[in-house]
Order: C-alpha cells, then sequence, then structure tokens
C-alpha cells in the first residue's frame, strides 16, 4: 500500500514536472536570493503624495504621476464626459468599433504637442514599443525597399524593457552600445555603414540614472549615416520642455527626430502610448502595425483624460506645475547630497536615483522607510547592474514642503542606521 501511495506521488510530481518544468525550482531561488517583488495594496489612488497601504498612510515617492495630473479636476472631468459618451471599453480595434472620434482629437493632440506632423495611439507605451520596431524594419508585402533580415537596429544598452522586446519583434540585426558613449555607437555605425536600413533607439529620460539620453550627439550621428532616429520619451512628455514637448523640445531638435515613443501614463497621469512622426510614416503604421490592427482601441475615456492632461501641460498650468516639480526635486536632492547620499544625475531631471549599492541592504533600506512611513521600493539586479542597487525618490509637484523635509528627516535616520552615510 505505502509503494503504491509512493509511486503514485512520484508520478504525480513526475508529471508536474512535464508540465511545468523548473517553476517552482525558480521561484525557490527567487525567493532566495530576496528577488520576488512585493505587491503592495493601495485603497486610495496610489499617484497621491499621500496614500493608503493595509490601512496606514504613507507618503508616495515613488510614483511617476510627477506634475499630480492622475487626480487633477479637469483630467477627471475630461475622462468622465468620455466614459458618459463612449462606456467602459472601444468593443474593438480602429477597424472596428473602437474608431472613436475623440481618438483623432488625441492623435493630433499628441502630433501636436511634441511638433509631428501625426500620430497614433495604443492602450499602453508598451503596445507603442511593440508596434514600431518589426513595422518599420520587416516591411509589411515589400511596401519598402528593405527585404527582411536587411535592418539594423542600434539601441542604447540602459534602453527599458519594453523598447529590448519591441526589437526582439524584428528580423533587424540589434547593436547595443554603451550608454550615452557617441564613440562607441560611431564606432558600431561604421561597421554597418553600407547597409541602407538602419535606426537608432535612445530615451529622452533615463530616469533610473537621473540624466538625458544625448539626443543632439545621436541625431548628428543620425544625420551622418542616415538612420532613423527614434525616441523613447516615456519619463519625458508633458513635463520636458517649455510647452511640456518632451526632450526633444528642450533640445531644439525636434526636426532631426523621426519617430517619437511616449507614454501617458507618467507626467500625464492616464494611461496609453503613442508613436509620432511624419504623416506618411504614421499613415503606413495605421495599416500595418500589428497592435494597432489586432488589439483594442485606446477606450475613450483614457482619451479624454490624456487630452485634458495634455491641455494642461501646454498652458501656463503645466509651466507651474513643471516649475513645482523642478523645485521640489532640487530642494531633496541638495538636501540628500548634503547628508551624504551619492544621488545620481547631473540635475536636470526630476527623478533623483540613490544608489544604495549593496541589493540586500537596499531591501532592509525600503524596508525601513516603510515602517518610517515612505513608499519608495528599490531597484536591484536584473533591473541595474549587480552592486548599484537604488532607490529612485520622485518627488512630484503635489508634495508639500513638509512631506520634502519628512522624506529628508528618515533618510538621515535610517541611513545612519544602516551605515550607507
Ligand atoms: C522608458 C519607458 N518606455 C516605455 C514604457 C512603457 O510605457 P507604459 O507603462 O505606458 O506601457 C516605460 C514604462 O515604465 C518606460 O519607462
Amino acid at each position: 500500500m505505502l509503494d503504491e501511495l509512493k509511486l503514485l506521488y512520484n508520478t504525480k510530481l513526475k508529471q508536474e514536472k512535464e508540465k511545468f518544468g523548473n517553476i517552482k525550482d525558480l521561484m525557490d531561488f527567487l525567493n532566495k536570493e530576496k528577488l520576488t517583488p512585493q505587491f503592495e495594496v493601495f485603497t486610495t489612488a496610489g499617484t497621491d503624495p499621500i496614500v493608503n497601504v493595509g490601512g496606514r498612510d504613507v507618503l508616495m515617492f515613488s510614483s511617476n504621476n510627477y506634475l499630480g495630473l492622475a487626480t487633477h479636476p479637469r483630467v477627471i472631468e475630461g475622462a468622465k464626459m468620455q466614459l458618459k459618451k463612449h462606456g467602459g471599453g472601444p468593443g474593438g480595434s480602429r477597424f472596428l468599433c473602437g474608431n472613436i472620434d475623440i481618438l483623432d482629437d488625441l492623435d493630433k493632440k499628441v502630433a501636436a504637442t511634441v511638433g509631428a506632423e501625426d500620430a497614433i495611439t495604443f492602450p499602453t507605451g508598451y503596445m507603442a514599443n511593440l508596434a514600431i520596431f518589426n513595422t518599420l524594419m520587416d516591411p509589411l508585402l515589400g511596401a519598402l525597399p528593405y527585404s527582411k533580415n536587411s535592418g539594423v537596429i542600434f539601441s542604447d544598452e540602459y534602453n527599458h524593457a519594453t523598447v529590448v522586446d519591441g526589437c526582439r519583434l524584428s528580423s533587424a540585426k540589434k547593436i547595443v552600445f554603451k550608454h550615452n558613449d557617441m564613440a562607441d555607437l560611431e564606432s558600431k555605425l561604421k561597421k554597418f555603414s553600407k547597409n541602407k536600413h538602419k535606426m537608432i533607439i535612445t530615451e529622452g529620460v533615463f530616469s533610473l540614472d537621473g540624466h538625458l539620453g544625448k539626443l543632439k550627439e545621436i541625431a548628428d550621428l543620425s544625420k551622418k549615416y542616415n538612420c532613423i532616429f527614434m525616441v523613447d520619451d516615456a519619463h519625458g512628455i508633458g513635463v520636458v520642455g517649455e510647452k511640456g514637448g518632451g526632450v526633444p523640445q528642450l533640445l531644439k531638435i525636434t526636426k532631426d527626430v523621426d519617430i517619437f515613443m511616449g507614454s501617458f501614463d507618467k507626467a500625464l497621469g492616464c494611461m496609453g502610448g503613442y508613436l509620432a512622426g511624419k504623416k506618411e510614416l504614421i499613415e503606413y503604421l495605421r495599416i500595418a502595425s500589428r497592435p494597432y490592427i489586432f488589439s483594442s482601441a485606446v477606450p475613450g475615456v483614457l482619451a479624454g483624460g490624456a487630452i485634458a492632461a495634455l491641455d494642461i501641460c501646454c498652458d501656463q498650468k503645466g509651466a507651474i506645475l513643471r516649475r513645482n516639480l523642478m523645485k521640489n526635486s532640487n530642494y531633496v536632492g541638495t538636501k540628500l547630497k548634503k547628508l551624504g547620499y551619492n544621488v545620481l544625475g547631473d540635475g536636470t531631471v526630476f527623478a533623483l536615483p540613490v544608489i544604495i549599492g549593496d541589493e540586500d541592504k537596499a531591501i532592509q533600506f525600503s524596508t525601513r522607510l516603510f515602517e518610517e512611513g515612505i513608499f519608495i521600493p528599490s531597484f536591484r539586479w536584473p533591473a541595474v547592474p549587480k552592486g548599484t542597487a537604488r532607490v529612485r525618490v520622485t518627488p512630484m509637484a503635489t508634495h508639500q514642503k513638509k512631506h520634502l523635509d519628512y522624506l529628508v528627516d528618515v533618510f538621515y535616520k535610517v541611513g545612519k542606521e544602516l551605515s550607507i552615510i
């Protein structure tokens, strides 16, 4: 009897292994290495300066809602109006019933904000990045004068995971250049100078490193080597540039960028993503990009919110919010540096990456911050290189001085306690 049970048990185990491979072993390993993230539940808007977690109020210093627009009355009103008109979801892609009037307005608004001729929108920024690379580098029915496998994509080594995934969908060769290293990029461009179909992709704001992408220099190299130049400005749109048009607007190189990509869910406080560029290119994407054709459109409710957020960014109110954000960020950055923290960045970026170094210490640090009433999870390998674990402090335009002072006091207390400063 016992033998039979043992046999049954072992057979079951074997079958489970066959079905799910080594998932359990992997999960055990990740747990042991403390690589599994904690998922906290917020019972109030997780984007506000003060949020409620498990019945406790804590200060939020890790939201991408940089300008505080997620709960801005104009954004809520814009979303509400479209929710009433179009309901909860679009019911299909833009090819079917999802092509609602407000999405045309959103396309136009995005194009005007970034300074492009036209734009196309997606339910997430991730989808925008999944849409662009194979549509452009593996052309539909030979619409472009390039064959499959002939393209080359040059991508900054620190580019976001969504860029990496988008590139994986293309048959083009992927060449990774050292972060913001123009000599390395040029040497790689030289190697492929005979190849006619080339593209460079970098980010506008490297928020985990506290600085901008070298867009001016890359624009020059793009011209020299005749490459398509794309900027992922997920963290720049709305919050950088005189009118919130993003990093190309700030650097006055809008005309040199071929493809602008961005997300509505960071400074714009909504959700969705876009690709913008020349009319002809966008029209091609409308009929050729698979995530646009085979997935549902942006719901009206999100489009209504995003348009209101873009309106705010482009007017006086947006300029005031951007000033408040930079004031708050500079205040915290200066104080943390004075305490002895290694704060990355050159002061141009509002997000403040603070290096803790050791992975375990970074976890301890975040845990202690949380106990003291501050929510900032840590970024660790593989999100950042080993030994450079960090917390990214994201002050928002809506934080008050007392919130910032409390943060600095807690960083002093916990930093001393854990011998980080
Ligand atoms: C640089 C960058 N690109 C793209 C994305 C994806 O945007 P979304 O969150 O809208 O899918 C993110 C999101 O974190 C990002 O940081």
